[in-house]
């Protein structure tokens, strides 16, 4: 395990800000991460975890230690006939961990092609796209907890999982360590279409049953015409979670504004689209100084170039006034400002 002194960011976050940490420690091995959950290093500085950082807004200095996980690799653990274990360790890239279990025919995780990121931060704010989150396919999760330096097995129902949400965000936040965790897959195929776009991509191509990569083609080209590909355009995917309101709130909104796009989630509660809050307000493709709102998905704010943290806290704020004084609806980051 070797700390490394004033190491750049920029190639370790998708929004493309130039951020330099003061201390940098990658973990390659099982042997890296107990190391690190045994030493004192975690106490004498303020730390974070870096994965993939498609979710981050990292400041201009981190004067603390980021911790990256690098560890990298997928294997089947059981297979009886129907149900799969797979492990995969944190520090594997998600979308590549997906392709790989489509190509070994270990299905559940279609849906969830091609977003950025790595396995280990998949159960954290359990990602979620077109009808699946994480959730549905994590059974466990390994973890060192940093309070007392063991090593822990939580299972997936245990994770208090929600919308963007798990225990690695509450009880347990700062203190965990995710070194690998546990897939439940399915040996036979079973599309999930409860996604509108999807089905309807899919009887424009004609496509009655979909193969498993049939569908993560299909989701990947949905991907690719709503949101910017890090490789040219700095963002941190949807930066605003969709509000959720309650059904009073929702109905006197629907009354006023016919067209208000939302869904309705098991509890009665409603998820409204932030996207379409953002468009109505008049931001979708404006720009304030270095950063915009994407100009095909509002949710997106992008990088035009040398923003710094400041610059993205200040458009968002704009845009958070702008929905709230419209529609009395609060908006919160999906995004999270590392201090
Ligand atoms: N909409 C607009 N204007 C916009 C964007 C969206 O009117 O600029 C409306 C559209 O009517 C659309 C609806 O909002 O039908 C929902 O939009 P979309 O299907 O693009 O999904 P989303 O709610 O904006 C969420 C996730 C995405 C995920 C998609 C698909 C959150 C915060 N975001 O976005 O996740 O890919 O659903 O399931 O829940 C991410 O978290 O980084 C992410 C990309």
């Amino acid at each position: 395990m070797k700390i490394l002194r004033q190491q750049p960011l920029k190639d370790f976050n998708t929004f493309g800000i130039n951020a330099i940490a003061d201390y940098f420690v990658k973990l390659e091995t099982e042997d890296d991460y107990r190391q690190l959950a045994c030493s004192t290093l975690l106490k004498e500085y303020p730390f974070f975890i870096l994965g993939g950082g498609s979710n981050v807004i990292l400041p201009d200095r981190y004067e603390g230690l980021v911790v990256h996980p690098a560890n990298v690799g997928v294997r089947l653990l059981s297979d009886d006939g129907d149900t799969l274990l797979v492990e995969a360790q944190a520090g594997t890239v998600w979308a590549d961990f997906v392709d790989y279990c489509i190509d070994h025919e270990w299905h559940g995780l279609e849906n969830l092609a091609r977003i950025p990121g790595c396995v280990g931060a998949a159960p954290v704010q359990n990602v979620g796209a077109y009808g699946r989150e994480a959730k549905d396919v994590v059974a466990q999760v390994h973890y060192y907890d940093l309070a007392d330096a063991s090593e822990r097995w939580i299972e997936g129902a245990d994770c208090q999982f929600a919308y963007r949400h798990s225990i690695f965000k509450g009880a347990l936040r700062g203190r965990c360590l995710i070194d690998r965790v546990r897939f439940r897959l399915q040996r036979r195929f079973t599309p999930c279409l409860t996604y509108k776009g999807l089905s309807n991509a899919l009887q424009q191509r004609q496509i009655e049953a979909p193969t498993a990569r049939q569908l993560a083609d299909i989701v990947a080209a949905i991907r690719a015409d709503k949101l910017p590909d890090p490789e040219q355009i700095g963002s941190a995917g949807s930066f605003f979670k969709n509000p959720v309101v309650s059904p009073q709130t929702y109905r006197s909104l629907k009354e006023q504004y016919p067209e208000l796009v939302a869904f309705e989630n098991a509890d009665q509660t409603y998820k409204l689209a932030a996207g379409w809050l953002i468009e109505q307000c008049g931001w979708k493709g404006r720009a304030l100084g270095p950063v915009a709102v994407y100009d095909r998905q509002a949710l997106v704010l992008i990088n035009r170039g040398g923003c710094s943290a400041a610059d993205v806290r200040h458009l968002a704020d704009a845009i958070i006034a702008d929905v709230k004084a419209r529609f009395g609806v609060s908006l919160d980051c999906e995004a999270i400002f590392v201090q």
